[in-house]
């Protein structure tokens, strides 16, 4: 088969490697559409994959299209996955949009389930243009929230709002004024501390992601200065949610799409020899949705 191998520096190459073996409790697929996220970027640059990819959607043996989720060597025409890692897929759905559920879909509604996000709430989503956040933004709508969107230009607030935030900010002009009883941030870096201080009496603020980098211990301050409105802090890795609870994180993300409550939000799509360019892509942090490797 082939698969996009990493070289010296950080070159990607697709090149003709060995079939995959399957041990025992596991299962081939045959991709057909692959996820690529920041998590990939970063795997990249602290050089822990041979082969990068996280998120596959294919067929097992029996013909079953599935999700598959693995440690890495998922920008591949096949990878190997645990078969608890395996989550159900609605034929009629594209393999594309579902790899673009995926993962961050899991970590978007895994946040507001966290949250007990509330009809009426008010709900504030940094990152909202990005693959978690277009994705968190649909479901705190879904549960009946007033969201903000937060985002870096005019184009994607629009978009934003037709995705059913009721307001949207744009980072680079402005900071958010009003305060919110939950913030979903996928961006981190120093302004948690500002970000803390928007939550109202209960308010609960979900730190899932990263990309505006590693706040300092002192952005935590209000958690304890502001003690007497009881505020929650949630840090949420999706590595930690066991599969059980996956799955059910899953099967609400599907019952939302039946509805038509929640829709995968596609990027750009590459062929896996683009694997390179859809990784810079991402890095450059100016996709809207997810960015797909399609395998044929
Ligand atoms: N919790 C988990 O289990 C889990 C799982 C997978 C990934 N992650 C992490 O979640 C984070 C987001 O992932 P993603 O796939 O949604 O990323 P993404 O698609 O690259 O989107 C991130 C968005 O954040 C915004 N942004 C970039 N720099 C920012 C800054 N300095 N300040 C504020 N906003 C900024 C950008 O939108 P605008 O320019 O429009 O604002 C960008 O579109 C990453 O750190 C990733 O590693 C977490």
């Amino acid at each position: 088969m082939k698969a996009v191998l990493v070289e010296p520096r950080q070159r990607l190459v697709l090149a003709e490697t060995a079939d995959p073996a399957p041990g025992p409790g596991q299962a081939v697929v045959e991709a057909e559409a692959i996820g690529v996220g920041y998590f990939d970027v970063m795997n990249l640059r602290n050089g822990t994959t041979s082969v990068p990819g996280v998120e596959v959607v294919g067929r097992v043996r029996d013909g079953r299209r599935v999700l598959a989720l693995v440690l890495s060597g998922g920008y591949a025409e096949q990878v190997v996955a645990d078969a608890d890692q395996l989550y159900s897929v609605p034929e009629n759905l594209d393999p594309a949009d579902v790899v673009a559920l995926g993962v961050n879909a899991m970590v978007a509604e895994g946040a507001v389930h966290r949250a007990a996000v509330a009809p009426g709430e008010r709900v504030l989503v940094r990152g909202a243009s990005g693959g978690i956040g277009v994705l968190a933004t649909q479901i705190a709508h879904a549960r009946g929230a007033e969201v903000t969107a937060v985002t870096s230009s005019a184009e994607y607030g629009e978009r934003l709002l037709a995705l059913g935030a009721a307001k949207t900010i744009d980072r680079t002009r402005e900071r958010p004024e009003e305060t919110y009883d939950v913030i979903i941030d996928t961006a981190a870096g120093p302004q948690v501390r500002e970000h803390l201080e928007l939550l109202r009496p209960n308010g609960r603020y979900v730190l899932c992601g990263g990309t505006a980098g590693v706040p300092e211990p002192e952005a935590f301050g209000p958690l304890m200065r502001d003690f007497h409105k009881s505020p929650t802090l949630f840090a949420f890795s999706l590595t930690s949610v066991s599969p059980e609870e996956r799955r059910k994180s899953w099967d609400r993300v599907l019952e939302l799409v039946v509805a038509g409550q929640l829709a995968a939000v596609r990027d750009q799509t590459f062929p896996l020899a683009g694997a390179a360019a859809a990784l810079q892509h991402v890095e450059h942090g100016k996709s809207f949705g997810k960015v797909v490797l399609l395998n044929g």
